[in-house]
């Protein structure tokens, strides 16, 4: 398993570019099982959650075949009705966006339940629920959603989330086109991700209103045909180099990057010290000043991002003052504070709020990757902790972000990947 090895104190300056976004990448690669022609999708990052995604679309008999410029075309002329399989899905819980494309498509699926993961117990019923409106039946057998509709396909009808969770809107949105009729879709989730996924659904031949509201609006149509669509850039991986930036007091330019994607993340950096403009090729991110503690609470899209907790956490570590960090969107999802308490940080929990006092200085140590996001925020510590840390199990970042530890090294950072 491979480990980062990281000499903190250096500046993190000048620029990086941002690839596609992974989770807008991940439904879209699902919903090319909606056509039997070919769709093509650009700027897809180069993370082994793609590749997770795409061994299980070849499992599914669609084709996907690399093209320059980061595009993927996938074919899902010969795609047939088979299962997801448990083998898949459980390294991935993102598999189960493939339920909904299935069902319009074929008229039956089979997933795999994906189970609880590191950051929570995830339920899927908002998904189900969804399904289930538009006529569709669903039962667990053996660990498996079996969903099929009785023969006339998926009906349109109004579907409302009693959360606004990513993945149910996005299952709503896929099964939604292809249904007879009218759908509406009530206190969806507005992510850009979201708002991407009914861009390259338009470019199919759906017909979608409302997006990035609370109320969006689809009209079924017969079959959807092949498209060309460019992923929006990774918001998330844009928050944590301007995190980077922040952390170390450097000054860097993030290529690629939207303010407005960003939502409330600008403003809580800018409270807490760190400046941020827009430029023509991106955003730039500058903290010339002290780091100033501030209170976050996760929300859904456009609140703070649970994805991007985690590093406002290592970021919060040595500001001056106390941070109350609060997580809403998964129970769970404080891994992270354990191991960067060993690197030195003041952090103590209590249920779903952690309490984070600033301290002067982080020391190197060895710490252990458990998720996507906590594994980063363990480097981001890292960038500014005296002497070095060795960060294992490495293959948790690699999931999302493509080449984090040479762009880091390009911007001055000191990391050696030690293969193993
Ligand atoms: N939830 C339910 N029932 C459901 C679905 C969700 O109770 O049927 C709950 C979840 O347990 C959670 C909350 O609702 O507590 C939000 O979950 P959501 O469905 O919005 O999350 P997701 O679709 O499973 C996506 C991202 C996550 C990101 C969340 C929240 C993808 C592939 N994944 O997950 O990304 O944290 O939205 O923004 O888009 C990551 O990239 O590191 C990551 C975990």
């Amino acid at each position: 398993m491979d480990r980062l090895v990281i000499r903190g104190g250096k500046r993190i300056e000048g620029s990086v570019q941002i690839c596609g976004a992974k989770n807008a990448a991940l439904p879209q690669i699902a919903a090319s099982l909606l056509s039997s022609e070919p769709l093509e999708l650009r700027n897809v990052p180069e993370v082994t959650d793609v590749n997770t995604m795409l061994s299980l679309m070849r499992e599914l008999g669609v084709v996907a075949t690399h093209g320059a410029g980061r595009s993927l075309v996938l074919d899902a002329g010969g795609a047939r009705n088979a299962q997801a399989p448990y083998e898949l899905v459980r390294r991935m819980r993102a598999s189960i966006l493939v339920l909904a494309p299935m069902l319009a498509r074929f008229g039956s699926a089979r997933v795999s339940l994906p189970g609880g993961c590191a950051i929570g117990a995830r339920p899927i019923d908002q998904h189900l629920k969804a399904l289930e409106s538009l006529g569709a039946n669903v039962e667990m057998e053996g660990g498996y959603i079996h969903a099929w509709t009785n023969g006339n396909g998926l009906r349109g009808n109004r579907i409302v989330l009693s959360s606004p969770s990513v993945g149910a809107t996005e299952t709503a949105l896929m099964a939604a086109v292809l249904a007879c009729g009218e759908s509406e879709i009530l206190n969806g989730a507005r992510d850009p991700e979201i708002s991407d996924l009914a861009r390259c659904l338009v470019a199919m031949g759906a017909l979608i209103q409302g997006v990035g509201t609370h109320r969006i609006l689809v009209q079924g149509v017969d079959a959807l045909h092949g498209a060309r669509h460019e992923l929006i850039t990774d918001r998330i991986e844009a928050g944590t180099y301007a995190v980077a930036a922040a952390i170390t007091g450097g000054h860097l330019e993030i290529l690629g990057a939207h303010l407005e994607h960003l939502g409330s993340v600008v403003a809580v950096l800018e409270s807490a010290g760190v400046q941020i403009w827009p430029t023509d090729r991106g955003l730039m991110v500058v903290r010339s000043g002290t780091l100033k503690s501030v209170d976050v609470s996760t929300e859904p899209y456009p609140g703070f991002p649970t994805d991007l907790q985690a590093q406002f956490m290592a970021l919060m570590a040595i500001a001056s003052g106390a941070s109350v960090i609060r997580e809403t969107v998964f129970e769970s999802r404080f891994m992270h504070v354990p191991e960067l308490g060993r690197l030195g940080a003041n952090i103590s929990l209590q249920g779903s709020t952690a309490l984070v006092r600033g301290v002067e200085r982080l020391h190197g140590a060895e710490v252990m990757a458990t998720d996507l996001r906590a594994s980063v925020s363990l480097v981001l510590a890292a960038l500014v902790a005296e002497g070095e840390t060795t960060v294992n199990r490495v293959y948790h970042l690699d999931r999302g972000y493509e080449s984090l530890d040479r762009k880091l090294v390009q911007c001055g950072a000191d990391i050696r990947r030690v293969v193993g």
